[in-house]
């Protein structure tokens, strides 16, 4: 089904056939568009941005580029295409033809699982409303504008889902959603994760390359749910997850560039000193969001987890082109673990260990990354490598919160730990100085701050030069 813009409400969900839902969500959407004006991107209200707005749901061709002005951005309700054919690909109920409605039985554990998913997205744009202040170009200020919206939309979507199958009980955690703030000592946000500050574009595209590729790794698995109408919301979420994560990515990448640029050109490893951030403070903020994204995917050992597959409720990645039973009961699985103050190998039930498994998918995703990130630092003719830490590394959650674990793996004191914690963590000074370096948005099309490099091309085959944003 096409998207319909006359609407309000731009949706492919047929809206005008339910009245009802239709008035409350038509309802919700001034409370929406009050909470984007307090805690969305500040003082842009009047700003043009050259935005891709989505057209279609299909992955051809979805989306359509223009100067949008942002509270004007027609966020909607778009849900992938329906397979009449699906079924239930795994679990108790592998087989059946996958739910349109709630089963009773299911209903408190997707809704929980919908706000939590749902939580996540209003607060990475409460996170980074202040970085269009000191955006690095044009070009980055319209990247995180567009992501701001599309994580606008995200809500959007998990929003419908519980308005349009939950009820009352849906509708008031439609209301928490806008009332809870990342941060906030009172309401603060579900997960760790989305209460710390994004206070500057290094953490920024730490934050979009680690923590929104978890926002991948969870959207991916709900997608592979019985629930269909969940299904087919992360479908469409994913191909507009895949432009921040390549925000994160190719933000990285020209830090480490302009780095390595200078470098080699002063000939010199202080490279504070010509006003760019050194390899060492890159490396320790990628400890640092690595490892609260690690904390993202929950308990290593997990009963919900367990439970969610075998209900239906929640896949592994890409359940389907795995090739085992989908059932898993008699299957086991082999993992690090924390055992009288030691890792150790330990062999588990597969069943048990969804987390973790999850989590491999994610660590093995982010590792490509960093192989790319390397080639740069490698092809300046640097000896330099960034490594992603230790998984058991600075962790909150899971059985390695309580071992202190250095990023190569080595169990160590808790003294011998916070002796060597300014190595591997951000320090005070380090987040002093990339403040530093924060200085008032660069707004001069084709120009860019001292600590980052150009993008190889703009967005939707713009030049980098191109005017991403209008001020009026
Ligand atoms: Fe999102
Ligand atoms: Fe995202």
């Amino acid at each position: 089904m096409s998207i319909d813009y006359t609407q309000r409400i731009p949706n492919n969900v047929d809206l005008s056939s339910d009245r009802r839902l239709q008035r409350a969500l038509e309802n919700w959407q001034p409370r929406f568009l009050d909470w984007w004006k307090d805690m969305g991107p500040d003082g842009t209200l009047n700003f043009d941005v050259y935005l891709r707005t989505a057209i279609s749901a299909e992955a051809n061709g979805w989306a359509n580029f223009g100067y949008v002005k942002m509270p004007d951005y027609r966020w909607g309700i778009f849900l992938a295409g329906q397979d009449p054919n699906r079924v239930i690909a795994y679990g108790d109920n592998k087989g059946k033809p996958v739910w349109q409605e709630v089963p009773g039985e299911l209903r408190s554990t997707l809704r929980r699982l919908i706000v939590t998913q749902g939580d996540t997205e209003p607060a990475s744009v409460e996170q980074q409303r202040m970085l269009g202040k000191t955006a690095p170009s044009l070009y980055d200020l319209r990247n995180v504008f567009q992501i701001n919206c599309e994580e606008g939309r995200h809500l959007w979507a998990m929003v419908y889902l519980l308005h349009a199958y939950f009820g009352r009980d849906g509708r008031e955690e439609a209301e928490m959603l806008l009332e809870r703030h990342s941060g906030d000592p009172d309401k603060p946000r579900i997960l760790g994760a989305f209460n710390e500050k994004t206070p500057d574009w290094l953490s920024f595209f730490m934050f979009t390359y680690f923590t929104d590729r978890d926002g991948k790794y969870q959207l991916a698995s709900l997608a592979e749910s019985g629930f269909d109408p969940l299904s087919r919301s992360c479908r469409f979420m994913l191909i507009e997850e895949a432009h921040h994560m390549f925000v994160g990515e190719s933000g990285v990448q020209r830090i480490v560039q302009r780095t390595c640029d200078l470098m080699k050109e002063h000939k010199t490893d202080d490279v504070r000193s010509l006003g760019a951030i050194d390899l060492p403070t890159i490396q320790r903020y990628l400890n640092f969001h690595f490892s609260v994204s690690l904390d993202l995917f929950g308990q290593e050992a997990s009963t919900n987890a367990a439970n969610y597959y075998t209900m239906g409720v929640k896949g592994r990645y890409l359940e389907t082109r795995i090739d085992d039973d989908h059932v898993l009961t008699d299957s086991t699985f082999d993992m690090d673990a924390a055992e009288n103050g030691r890792i150790v190998r330990k062999t588990v039930p597969a069943l048990s260990a969804l987390n973790e498994r999850l989590r491999n998918d994610y660590i093995e995703d982010c590792a490509r990354g960093l192989i790319r990130w390397n080639r740069v630092i490698e092809q300046a003719g640097i000896a330099f490598e960034l490594k992603l830490p230790h998984r058991a590394f600075n962790r909150r959650i899971g059985a390695f919160a309580e071992l202190h674990v250095s990023p190569d793996g080595k169990v160590m004191s808790e003294a011998e730990w916070k002796a060597n914690e300014h190595k591997w963590l951000p320090t005070d000074e380090d987040r002093v100085y990339v403040t530093s370096l924060m200085g008032p948005a660069v707004i001069e099309p084709g120009k860019f701050a001292n600590w980052i490099a150009p993008p190889q091309r703009g967005i939707n085959n713009q030049p980098a030069n191109f005017e991403y944003v209008r001020f009026n």
